[in-house]
């Protein structure tokens, strides 16, 4: 069954290029990014995993800890991440999870049968401290993900998780945001002392909180 927004995030424990993890006992109390790939020793993965690991400042910044998925065995990852390494000049700095009996590929329905029988294809998980589902982005092989609209979103998830506001279309970090409807007028002042703005009755903007 497809996980959901609000779903905890099945726990599992895996072989990975840094040993062997739980998911739930390696989050902690930090954020996740579960993603995975359609197989070891191809160029779009390869380029992803490096930038995932030349990110790794943006994601310990953001207390987030990536975890890649690829249903290949352990022997195939370390080789691979020796490419990566190479080729994308950095050295991968997160677990790999080696997937070769597909159990967390099925456990997370990574495997679109009517895309592909076999590989998995490019989903994303964001998961909370809490290990609630927060986002979940699909891409078809073919397509490499965008890791700035990663961060963007995650910025978004950790602003609205902790204040009473939403992110509009194409924000980003700094930008004004939505006061939630949630919030009437006169809750206002005190909960956003930075001002607002009133455009309609159920539009109103305010600066970003959690920032100077
Ligand atoms: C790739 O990672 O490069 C890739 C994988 C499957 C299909 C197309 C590209």
């Amino acid at each position: 069954m497809a996980i959901r927004l609000g779903d905890v995030a099945p726990n599992f424990t895996a072989q990975t290029s840094m040993g062997e993890i739980n998911l739930h006992e390696y989050l902690g109390e930090g954020w996740g990014l579960l993603f995975s790939h359609p197989a070891d020793f191809t160029p779009v993965c390869t380029t992803e995993l490096g930038r995932t690991a030349a990110l790794k400042g943006e994601f310990q910044k953001r207390n987030v800890k990536p975890i890649a998925v690829s249903v290949d065995p352990i022997e195939d990852h370390h080789e691979w991440i020796k490419d990566i390494n190479e080729t994308q000049n950095v050295e991968v700095n997160f677990p790999l999870i080696a997937d070769n009996d597909r159990k967390v590929a099925e456990l997370y329905d990574m495997i679109h049968p009517n895309a592909d029988e076999k590989a998995t294809v490019r989903t994303v998980f964001v998961i909370g401290p809490d290990k609630k589902v927060k986002l979940t982005l699909t891409y078809p092989p073919a397509t490499g993900r965008n890791f700035m609209e990663i961060l963007r979103v995650i910025d978004s998830l950790q602003l609205t998780a902790y204040h009473s506001v939403a992110t509009p279309a194409d924000w980003k970090h700094g930008e004004d945001v939505i006061i939630s409807p949630s919030i009437t007028d006169e809750q206002i002042p005190d909960k956003f002392p930075k001002g607002h703005k009133t455009i309609k009755p159920y539009l109103r903007t305010t600066p970003q909180p959690n920032i100077d």
